[in-house]
């Protein structure tokens, strides 16, 4: 029985006693009824005779099981008095069910749990000596299962501490992302604002095509530099949650988001194919679902350096329209399928804020929409919101 206090898994440890109690004294069937971490529940471990391999059942006991009742009535016991009591409570569901021996199992005069012994395989009665060894060993199981429930509740308590922590630095980087943005976003805008108005002067005043062209350029880069700490400041404020919805078609915004990217689309040598086969109207705010397409579909041309195929489809799904979007590109590999809708998870690429999808999945679900994603590394992604279809609205 040393054995016991090695292992801290509380399963391991019943099974084990279960299954040796069983087998060493052969007794024909052992049981133990345990508190859980759940008030007012207790869990049975039972050897089953019906089972080969010494299988234990595990159930729930009936509420007006009297070992049920022992258990949830006493919480700091006396013990003599207690044993007493108990013994006249379930003498009558001792013959019952042929339990010869039952041992409440006790730590520092609590009741944690109740060990039931059946008859012994080959002799008429316990003897003696058999009663002393069995009260040893439920002594020190009861402390092996208080020390395992113990250790349960620690490692849940942990966890629980652990996640609250994750949450919490996650909510101080972003309050702290968003404080920095905003005093960059304004000592920048005014740079940045010159930056673009002198190399469109440039632009103007030479006849020089290649710096005409590098202005161009210039311009690009700078647009796409406020635009990125534009998009950091709105998220730390948590503009997406803002909506202003109108009855809009669908299409219209599918249209609107596509323009949007017609350069990109081209530039990066990519084929759109829509599929339209939802025509009504829905209840959205138009300029955050644009922004919501916008996102995926440049991810899409994105996971495409070489150039491929887009299709977006759109079709009703229950009380749902839903809008598909697929690409030809290089997939989500499923180790970081979970983390590419948290904020600031930006992976294999040079320029990017990691923003996009999570401003995304805010937008749908304040919309009370719903984004998921499928993807196969190597052949393609597909990216599926759907949004409520709200009927009645004039
Ligand atoms: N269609 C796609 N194909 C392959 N990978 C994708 C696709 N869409 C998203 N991803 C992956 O998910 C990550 C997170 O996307 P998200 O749009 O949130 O950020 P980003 O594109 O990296 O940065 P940003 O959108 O701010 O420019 C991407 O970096 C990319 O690795
Ligand atoms: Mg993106």
């Amino acid at each position: 029985m040393r054995s016991l206090s090695l292992t801290i898994d509380l399963d391991e440890i019943i099974t084990k006693l279960v299954n040796r109690l069983s087998k060493i004294m052969a007794i024909s069937k052992v049981s133990i009824y345990l508190k859980t971490e759940e008030s007012e529940k207790v869990k049975v471990y039972e050897t089953s005779e019906q089972k080969e391999n010494n299988e234990i059942i595990f159930y729930e006991p009936d509420k007006n099981d009297p070992f049920f009742v022992s258990l949830i009535e006493q919480e700091k016991i006396n013990t003599e008095e207690f044993m007493i009591n108990y013994y006249l409570k379930i003498s009558e569901e001792l013959e019952k069910r042929k339990i010869s021996l039952s041992l409440p199992l006790i730590v520092q005069n609590r009741l944690i749990g109740i060990l039931n012994l059946g008859n012994k395989k080959f002799e008429d009665e316990f003897s003696q000596e058999d009663i002393f060894l069995l009260e040893t060993i439920s002594t020190q199981a009861s402390i092996a299962i208080d020390n395992a429930i113990s250790y349960k509740k620690l490692e849940k308590a942990y966890k629980e501490l652990k996640n609250t922590q994750e949450e919490l630095i996650k909510a101080e980087k972003l309050s702290t992302i968003g404080r920095m943005a905003s005093s960059i976003i304004h000592d920048v805008k005014t740079p940045i604002t010159s930056i673009i108005g002198f190399a469109q002067l440039i632009g103007f005043k030479t006849e020089n095509k290649l710096l005409q062209e590098y202005t161009k350029q210039i311009i690009r880069s700078a647009e796409q530099m406020h635009g990125m700490i534009q998009e950091i400041l709105d998220f730390a404020k948590g503009k997406e949650k803002e909506l202003n919805k109108k009855k809009h078609n669908l299409e219209e915004i599918i249209d609107e988001a596509v323009l949007e990217l017609k350069n990109y689309l081209e530039h990066n040598n990519i084929k759109l194919k829509l599929v339209r086969d939802f025509n009504n109207s829905l209840y959205l705010d138009k300029q955050k679902v644009v922004r919501v397409l916008y996102n995926v579909i440049k991810n899409a041309i994105e996971s495409m350096p070489d150039g491929g195929r887009i299709t977006i489809k759109t079709y009703p799904d229950n009380n749902n329209a839903v809008i598909s979007i697929t690409d030809t590109g290089k997939g989500i590999h499923p180790e970081i399928k979970n983390k590419i809708f948290e904020p600031f998870f930006s992976n294999g690429k040079n320029n990017g804020t990691g923003l996009g999808l999570s401003i995304v999945k805010k937008i749908v679900e304040a919309h009370k929409g719903k984004i998921s994603v499928e993807s196969n590394p190597g052949k393609g992604t597909t990216f599926f919101i759907s949004f409520p279809i709200i009927k009645d609205i004039t």
